[in-house]
């Protein structure tokens, strides 16, 4: 099968991000590489951009096609949480515009032996997205219960978190989870009323942030990348559930306050406002983007500008 994945809300990240010729930028989700090709387009010669994947099978993957690029790419296979560092060695301190496209790309979704789809009956409860220390499998072999109400609560904002927790513990005495089926078929258990599409997909959600511990990931980088942004740079970032788009909304209205100390420390200790929202309403995909790819049905894109 050929492998896609159509760059979502691409005209309007890359629009946001105002590229000029021989700017810095930093793409934090690489993936296939869609955004950052746009991105090359407009930075011209001179330009430069810093594109980051955790997923080493991807990058490797996609190498070959952004040759042409030269000096003018940078591709690195790590984490986004560790973008200060990324930046300090390749020289992208100050950059002009920073991008983040959250979540899965559709070539890992289609890779079918990874356990990132609940469609994908015999394979691995995975769900790496690069080298993390656990699978899947271990969060359900191993996780007390009250760590699994927790992720399925807070990661799936599944209403009956405990039952499914309890159902998952109950089940450890007569299965391992090693495949997705053995998953499938311990949810299939409690019932019609739980058994959906929609369900399906929050279970898989919460497993796939606790493995790739995307939450922590996503606070880290928007604070370095704060950080690492030049004055007038932008940062735009696209979310794909609530989750996310909760974190980046607050992210985004908190360093937007002319001060964020608390209110009773007597003088300002933080600096100031550091962010200007350029979004004040998240942008979403028109109709004819969605005609042309489902997988951009939830895409929120938000827009800050550093001060
Ligand atoms: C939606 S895809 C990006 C697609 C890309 N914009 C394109 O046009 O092809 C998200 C990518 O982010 C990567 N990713 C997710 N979390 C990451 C993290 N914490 N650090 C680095 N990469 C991450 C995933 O491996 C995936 O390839």
């Amino acid at each position: 099968m050929d492998k896609i994945h159509v760059p979502v809300l691409a005209k309007e990240a890359v629009g946001f991000l105002r590229v000029v010729p021989g700017g810095r930028y930093i793409d934090c989700t690489f993936g296939a590489g869609g955004h950052s090709k746009q991105i090359l387009s407009q930075v011209g010669s001179g330009g430069k951009i810093l594109g980051i994947d955790r997923d080493g099978k991807i990058i490797e993957e996609v190498r070959a096609g952004f040759e042409e690029y030269g000096d003018g790419l940078t591709m690195v296979v790590g984490k986004f949480s560790d973008i200060e560092d990324y930046a300090g060695r390749y020289g992208f301190e100050n950059a002009d515009g920073i991008l983040f496209d959250l979540g899965l790309s559709s070539w890992q979704l289609d890779d079918r032996n990874r356990g990132f789809s609940y469609l994908d009956f015999d394979a691995s409860l995975d769900m790496r997205m690069g080298e993390s220390e656990m699978r899947a499998k271990d969060i359900l072999n191993n996780w007390d219960i009250k760590d699994l109400i927790r992720i399925f609560k807070n990661y799936g904002d599944i209403d009956k978190a405990k039952q499914v927790a309890k159902r998952i513990v109950s089940s450890r005495r007569a299965k391992h989870f090693n495949t997705v089926g053995d998953l499938l078929s311990v949810l299939e258990g409690l019932g019609k009323q739980y058994y959906s599409r929609r369900f399906l997909a929050r279970v898989w959600q919460s497993l796939r942030m606790a493995v790739n511990d995307e939450v922590g990931e996503l606070e880290k980088g928007l604070e370095s990348a704060v950080d690492l942004l030049g004055a007038g740079g932008r940062l735009v970032v696209i979310s794909f559930h609530s989750v996310e788009d909760r974190i980046v909304k607050n992210f985004f209205r908190d360093y937007s306050r002319r001060c964020r100390c608390p209110k009773d420390l007597p003088e300002c200790a933080c600096g100031g406002q550091i962010l200007r929202r350029i979004t004040k309403k998240p942008v979403v995909v028109s109709g004819e983007e969605l005609d042309k790819n489902i997988r951009s049905k939830s895409a929120k894109l938000r827009v800050v500008e550093k001060i």
